[in-house]
């Protein structure tokens, strides 16, 4: 067998695409609360607003934790759908999910906690009820002996502190994060073995995942080095409050090939490349690589550091290496080549490499390239924590959905997991496909870019009874479980 006895199958999803109840149990608002469906080739997490209230919009009090007034203008508007609020309703729907999930054979569960249920501000009050929501979660995941993996923050900024703080521009960001994660880690410290500090760590910018008003190279990178410090410290207190803990970084990996064997193509796909690695080479090397330091230099970019900052990053680095797959992009000097999207970023068109529907580039090989290559780089174990096939699902008359498209992308991706572990010797310890219920889409804001073997009936306008039912890929994956990847069906 390619996969080690104790490979952790599973699926992933995170709070705000998923949870809902953003005003119960004491909870405060996020940024992404105040964030609408933008839709296909709307860039929705790329939603900024300028401290002056950009848009036209002065922000409510953010520190309110309760109802919002009816007619409140300003972040969160009446008569308009946010996605998020309800999501696909994880609050009120977590036996059900779970028991579907013990169905299919999960080993483990990656979701994230929200930082503004537990800290309604983002800072040092702490709401029971919010910590008492995720022991029913995780108890009633521990019941069928699903493991939960917990991302401490997915893209998830408290608005008090982005109206307050400027988000992670703010030094003080550092210990109300710490703070944070030293909560939930006492919590649940029985309950919980793996973790990851923040999703997409290197992605992630703008005022929805981060919380500043400003996106320029010195804002961001300084962000950056706040969110670096926090990490590594939450990494080390981690291993404090319980030395059993997993704790690993997540990043999104897009491996960028050179579009010709021109030396200029290949040296930008280095830069390219360089652009994401970056981030593992603080979180798991622990230093910041020369070639970022020779970047801020020509940059004008200036990080302010404290002493100690880089002692801290170099003892908090991460045990494992859990990161996103869904595409390959190419890199050109060229400007006239063909573009497509991509995941938070416009991609450059692969000639060889089909499309989905979303025109995000479907390359199961490139799993494997970027795996060897991570793994030559760092040595750590590696974790697939997100890959599938957002899609367009339609229930038939017969009420069955038939995705076989899912499993085609889903199958042939196993197997190129499959051959980096077999044929290239890579350390991996587990695979959780991205949305394995329907939610909310990241990227788009839309419920009809669907990744789940379950669907949710819930719908862009706002309608649906959020009812879950089994789509064709759920026996599939089902089966591909149970014979530890053996059968792909
Ligand atoms: C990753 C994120 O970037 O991609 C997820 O970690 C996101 O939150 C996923 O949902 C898929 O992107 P999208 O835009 O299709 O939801």
């Amino acid at each position: 067998m390619a996969f080690p006895k104790d490979f952790l199958w599973g699926g992933a999803v995170a709070g705000n695409q998923y949870e809902g109840g953003y005003q119960s149990g004491g909870r405060g608002l996020a940024t992404l609360d105040a964030v609408t469906g933008g839709g296909y080739k709307k860039p929705r997490m790329m939603t900024y607003r300028t401290k002056e209230g950009e848009l036209g919009e002065a922000p409510i009090d953010s520190s309110m934790t309760g109802q919002i007034p009816e007619g409140a203008t300003g972040y969160i508007k009446p008569d308009t759908f946010y996605p998020s609020h309800m999501a696909t309703d994880l609050y009120h729907h977590y036996k059900e999910d779970i028991a579907l999930f013990a169905q299919m054979g999960f080993k483990c569960f990656r979701m994230s906690i929200s930082w503004s249920r537990i800290c309604p501000k983002g800072m040092y009050e702490v709401n029971e009820e919010g910590l008492a929501f995720y022991d029913r979660v995780f108890d009633e995941l521990l019941r069928y002996g699903i493991q939960p993996v917990v991302t401490i923050d997915h893209f998830d900024m408290p608005l008090y502190l982005a109206d307050h703080y400027d988000g992670w521009s703010s030094r003080e960001v550092i210990d109300f994060f710490v703070f944070y994660a030293g909560m939930v880690f006492k919590r649940y410290k029985d309950k919980v073995r793996y973790w990851m500090t923040f999703n997409e760590i290197n992605v992630l910018s703008g005022w929805c995942q981060i919380g500043i008003h400003r996106n320029d190279p010195q804002t961001l990178y300084q962000a950056h080095h706040h969110i670096f410090v926090a990490s590594a410290r939450a990494v080390e207190l981690g291993h404090q409050i319980n030395p059993d803990f997993t704790i690993g970084m997540m990043a999104a990996v897009i491996p960028s090939y050179p579009m010709t064997c021109r030396p200029e193509d290949v040296m930008e796909s280095i830069r390219f490349n360089r652009s994401r690695e970056f981030y593992m080479d603080v979180q798991v090397k622990g230093y910041y690589p020369a070639y970022q330091l020779k970047a801020f230099e020509r940059t004008g970019v200036r990080i302010a550091m404290e002493p100690g900052d880089l002692e801290i990053i170099r003892k908090g680095t991460v045990d494992f290496i859990g990161f996103s797959y869904y595409m390959s992009t190419v890199s050109t000097t060229d400007p006239d080549a063909e573009k497509t999207e991509g995941n938070q970023f416009i991609a450059f068109k692969n000639p060889h490499l089909a499309t989905s529907d979303w025109g995000w580039t479907v390359d199961p090989m490139g799993l494997r390239i970027a795996m060897s290559q991570i793994y030559d780089r760092y040595h750590v174990p590696l974790f697939v924590v997100e890959n599938g096939l957002g899609a367009a699902d339609t229930i038939n008359e017969d009420g069955q959905i038939d995705d076989g498209y899912r499993i085609a992308y889903l199958r042939d991706h196993i197997k190129a997991m499959k051959e980096a572990v077999e044929l290239d010797g890579v350390e991996l310890m587990g695979y959780t496909p991205w949305g394995c219920i329907d939610i909310v889409s990241a990227g788009t804001g839309e419920m009809k870019k669907r990744y789940g073997f379950i669907y949710v009936e819930r719908y862009d306008d706002g309608t649906g009874d959020f009812s879950r039912r089994k789509k064709k890929s759920f026996d599939w994956y089902k089966r591909v479980i149970a014979s530890n990847g053996e059968d792909l069906g």
